[in-house]
């Protein structure tokens, strides 16, 4: 029967370009599990977008030399264009900063406040009596009360890593300007009144005992811990702007307006085309299924804050059915590091090989069950062995032996035998952990049931012996090809919302109209719809092997030294 997903991947800041570890983190999952869903015939809507507010996004900008609202505007592009480049079929990539997002946002607060989950309170913070702005945390900069490092921010030492108040620093400046005309100023701001939507946590995350543990472990914890009221408005003129008589000159706190993102962005999606209350039809249905992946950080705000803000303000809104978190990927045994250099960026990884070879190799390094680590011999591998190997040069040399022995035409099965059971049980079996392995989105079972698959495939071929057979026993011979055709299809097919290319250059070798993602899943299974079908003459190989030097050229280049621009 089908059914109504939505699925959601962590919304990308906007300041720079993400490297693999955030690709795999949410991004490429995203998509995966929405080609899986819309192959099974459901009606899936799948949303991402840059999360374009918030302090780091309008330094990154000053930095750059920017207006903001201009920063934003070009990183939202490049990010979207290398997520493109990825294969990444988001229904719409959009922004927390669109029209849509800030009416939303408004919208939920006012609700909010109108319940009575909204508190004003006063609070003491900086004041750049220069440039006549309050400084939020990261705008402070001086000199580190605990280790005298000179150049510490006012949330937190980089040097000796201690969290701090800005009002905490020695010599505070303003970052902005860089001079030291700092006031202290009382403001009012609001606090979203967590302790009172706690029951309403409480009683949902107590039904969420399908969540996988390490996100159970994150909820449970922080309501555990008890919840704190938490501030929601900012003094600074980039980003929603509060709605309310005695703020309209403060704008919401980004974790606020983020997460209502992906309702915003679904929104734009309607808007985009022409339908604009399509959104709700998945938003307000208590039947969709909200499918969210996210970096592990990211739980205390998907599990706990954003559902409280939705629960409280009870206005229809679905929520999250399934929340799949990340840990973290390493790089050859350390962190990838903007600053540094260190590691793999998604805008190099598209330029230096196709966007399956990371795909693949990412699900197979996914850091589901704890961090894990990218190698470039491990990329090496999964490339060479796995995809090239294995699945590649099965479906060559099948694809070469029609073509040598058959014309090109697919022989009939006749008289499939015991072995011939037994692959397609094989292939079963296959389908079924796929499945399996997506319901729980468990990304590294998924590929390894694959790959077991198509060395068995291998082994089959191996085992019959089709150059030889033919000699003997022509029919024989056809009923070993046919069954290798029917694999590669079935391949394709099964291996397309994990390597859309590559499925798609395989259903090109078999001479298939329409793509592999337009064949229903429930059709993997077939062994004889391409009987007396004429495969291509020409057979591109999927897959390129990488060779030694490459790799070696590659870690040495990665290793970290330059700053990216
Ligand atoms: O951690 C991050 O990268 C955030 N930009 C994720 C936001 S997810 C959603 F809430 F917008
Ligand atoms: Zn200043």
């Amino acid at each position: 029967m089908s059914q109504k997903f939505l699925v959601t991947s962590a919304l990308p800041y906007v300041n720079g370009v993400k490297h693999l570890g955030n690709v795999i983190g949410s991004l490429l999952p995203a998509d995966i599990y929405a080609r899986w869903r819309r192959m099974q015939g459901h009606d899936v809507l799948a949303v991402c977008g840059t999360d374009e507010h918030g302090t780091p996004c309008e330094l990154a900008a000053l930095e750059e030399g920017l207006p903001v609202e201009e920063y934003a505007a070009k990183y939202h592009a490049i990010q979207k264009r290398i997520y493109e480049q990825l294969g990444l079929s988001f229904d719409h990539f959009g922004r927390t900063s669109s029209p849509q997002n800030r009416a939303i946002t408004q919208h939920l607060f006012l609700r909010l406040w109108e319940r009575g989950y909204v508190t004003e309170r006063a609070i003491k913070q900086l004041y750049c009596a220069d440039c006549q702005r309050f400084l939020p945390d990261r705008y402070v900069q001086g000199t580190c009360p605990f280790c005298g490092f000179a150049r510490a921010l006012g949330d937190q030492c980089e040097s000796c890593t201690k969290l701090l108040d800005p009002t905490d620093l020695r010599d505070p400046r303003c970052a902005v300007c860089q001079r030291s005309n700092l006031q202290v100023r009382e403001s009012k701001h609001l606090f979203l009144n967590l302790p009172k939507a706690t029951p309403l946590v409480e009683r949902w995350i107590a039904t969420r005992t399908h969540w996988p543990k390490v996100t159970l472990a994150i909820a449970h914890k922080w309501l555990s811990e008890g919840l704190r009221e938490r501030c929601i408005t900012r003094d600074l003129r980039w980003g929603v702007p509060v709605p309310l008589d005695g703020y309209r000159d403060k704008v919401f706190y980004v974790w606020f307006d983020a997460p209502i993102g992906y309702i915003g962005i679904s929104m734009e999606w309607a808007d985009a085309r022409g339908t604009p209350d399509a959104w709700q039809h998945y938003w307000k249905d208590p039947a969709t299924r909200l499918v969210q992946f996210i970096g592990k950080d990211n739980v205390p705000f998907h599990a706990v804050t954003w559902p409280a803000v939705i629960m409280a303000a009870d206005d229809g809104f679905v929520l999250c059915d399934m929340l799949k978190a990340f840990e973290w990927l390493n790089y050859e045994g350390g962190k990838f590091s903007t600053s540094q250099g260190r590691g793999v960026f998604s805008d190099q990884a598209v330029e230096l090989f196709p966007a399956d070879y990371w795909r693949y190799y990412l699900c197979v390094v996914a850091p589901e069950k704890g961090d894990s680590d990218f190698t470039w011999a491990g990329f090496q591998a999964a490339v060479n062995s796995d995809l090239a190997n294995v699945l590649g040069n099965f479906v060559h040399r099948t694809l070469t032996f029609v073509n040598k022995a058959w014309g090109g035409v697919v022989p009939e099965a006749i008289g499939a035998g015991e072995a011939e059971a037994a692959i397609r049980k094989t292939l079963a079996d296959a389908v079924r952990a796929v499945d399996a392995a997506m319901e729980e989105c468990s990304f590294q079972r998924a590929v390894r049931a694959q790959r077991d698959a198509w060395a068995a495939a291998n082994a089959y071929l191996q085992a019959k012996q089709p150059w030889h057979q033919v000699k003997t026993d022509k029919a024989a011979a056809g009923t070993t090809l046919s069954t290798c055709v029917h694999l590669s299809r079935a391949f394709a097919v099964l291996g397309s919302p994990f390597i859309p290319f590559a499925a798609r250059q395989l259903f090109a070798n078999l001479a298939l109209p329409g793509a592999p993602e337009a064949e229903p899943w429930a059709k993997i299974e077939d062994w004889a719809c391409l009987t007396g079908h004429r495969v291509s003459p020409d057979p591109r190989p999927l897959f390129t092997k990488i060779e030694d030097p490459q790799i070696a050229a590659l870690q040495a280049r990665f290793a970290g030294q330059e700053r990216r621009e």
